[in-house]
């Protein structure tokens, strides 16, 4: 019998306090301005994939979730494919002792502990544990950073799940993307007291892709060149709160930020609703307790933040997260929620790799 090759990775889920919202290269995935987020740890949301390299496989294929996916010749899964089997066949080249392999089909099997595609960034696991796979299937020694120009070229954000604790994504300048890669700014030991709330209003498909919507704000709202002004102070403002762990400064930029994306989503034409009414009652709690918070000791005490879904995640200092836990319970019962709303399904903490 023949040799095979085969490796497994799991990545974590970030969640961004500053969005990515828009490309200005939808075939590389260049973004049009840089983002921010946190890692969150692996125990919680994560995808893990298994890659396998066998001479007797016919053609690459792909099982999400245990069912079978299209790999769309040129589509982004493709692209992601070709691009790490370019890295071994580079390696295999240079190396005369390497095994050759580059050249063989691979199958891949993904699965995430937690519902894809609903707004819980799956699509940033999932590619950040597909490129991680590969890179140890071929035995590649390229870092995080390098493999994360790859990772983005399949969802943007993804680039940013292949590195642990507050990650900067660098929207770059050069056109051929070389330039927009991921980049720690902090690791989760510099700041082990930030944690995060995962609060899981619905587990629904979403209606509008983060592709589609882009591209939609991109070409109809006017709010949205508005956006782009104020995202590199915000970036340097919260990467100076994050590295002094000055929590107030942080929730206020992290909030504003979710609030503005939401905006330029809802100025898009047709527009877009990404939150709910559910969503809009947790901002109203968090806001309400920041005001009490305030005025007692003139410091917010947490950070709500939505992605391109209902469902919320709150960053808050370990100390609060009982108190929150508390308030939210008390507001949001989960016996009131009809099916598919379940809140609170899980509190994930700050992230590793
Ligand atoms: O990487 P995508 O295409 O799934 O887009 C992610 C967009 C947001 O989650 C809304 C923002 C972000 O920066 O993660």
């Amino acid at each position: 019998m023949s040799k095979v090759f085969q490796a497994t990775a799991s990545a974590p889920v970030n969640i961004a306090c500053i969005k990515y919202w828009g490309k200005r290269d939808t075939k590389l995935i260049l973004p049009t301005n840089s983002s921010l987020s946190v890692t969150l740890s692996q125990d919680h949301l994560r995808s893990t994939t298994t890659s396998r390299a066998d001479p007797s496989f016919a053609e690459d294929t792909l099982w999400l979730n245990g069912k079978l996916d299209e790999i769309k010749p040129g589509g982004r899964l493709a692209t992601c494919i070709s691009e790490m089997k370019r890295l071994r066949k580079e390696l295999e080249d240079a190396n005369p002792n390497a095994e050759k392999f580059s050249h063989w089909r691979v199958h891949i099997c993904s699965h995430n502990n937690f519902p894809t595609a609903a707004g819980l960034a799956s699509s940033a696991s999932g590619f950040a544990a597909l490129v991680y796979s590969l890179a140890k299937l071929y035995q590649l020694p390229a870092s995080p950073k390098e493999l994360s120009l790859i990772a983005r070229q399949g969802s943007g954000s993804a680039c940013r799940s292949l590195l642990g604790g507050f990650v900067a994504w660098r929207e770059g300048a050069a056109a051929d993307g070389s330039d927009s890669f991921a980049e720690q700014i902090a690791s989760e030991a510099d700041w082990p007291a930030m944690h995060a709330l995962v609060c899981v209003v619905s587990d629904d498909k979403k209606d509008t892709s983060s592709t589609a919507g882009m591209q939609r704000t991109v070409e109809t709202s006017a709010l949205f060149s508005q956006r782009l002004t104020v995202v590199p102070e915000r970036m340097r403002a919260i990467t100076k709160a994050i590295q002094n762990r000055d929590f107030d400064t942080f929730a206020a930029i992290t909030m504003k930020d979710s609030n503005q994306f939401h905006a330029v989503a809802l100025d898009t034409d047709p527009p877009i609703f990404y939150m709910n009414d559910v969503s809009r009652a947790i901002i109203t709690v968090v806001t309400e307790y920041n005001r009490v918070a305030l005025e007692k000791c003139g410091k917010r005490k947490a950070a709500y933040t939505f992605d391109a879904g209902p469902n919320a995640v709150i960053y808050a200092p370990r100390e609060n997260m009982k108190e929150i836990i508390e308030l939210i319970v008390s507001y949001f019962p989960q016996e009131s929620f009809n099916d598919p709303f379940q809140l609170f399904k899980s509190a994930a903490v700050q992230g590793r790799r």
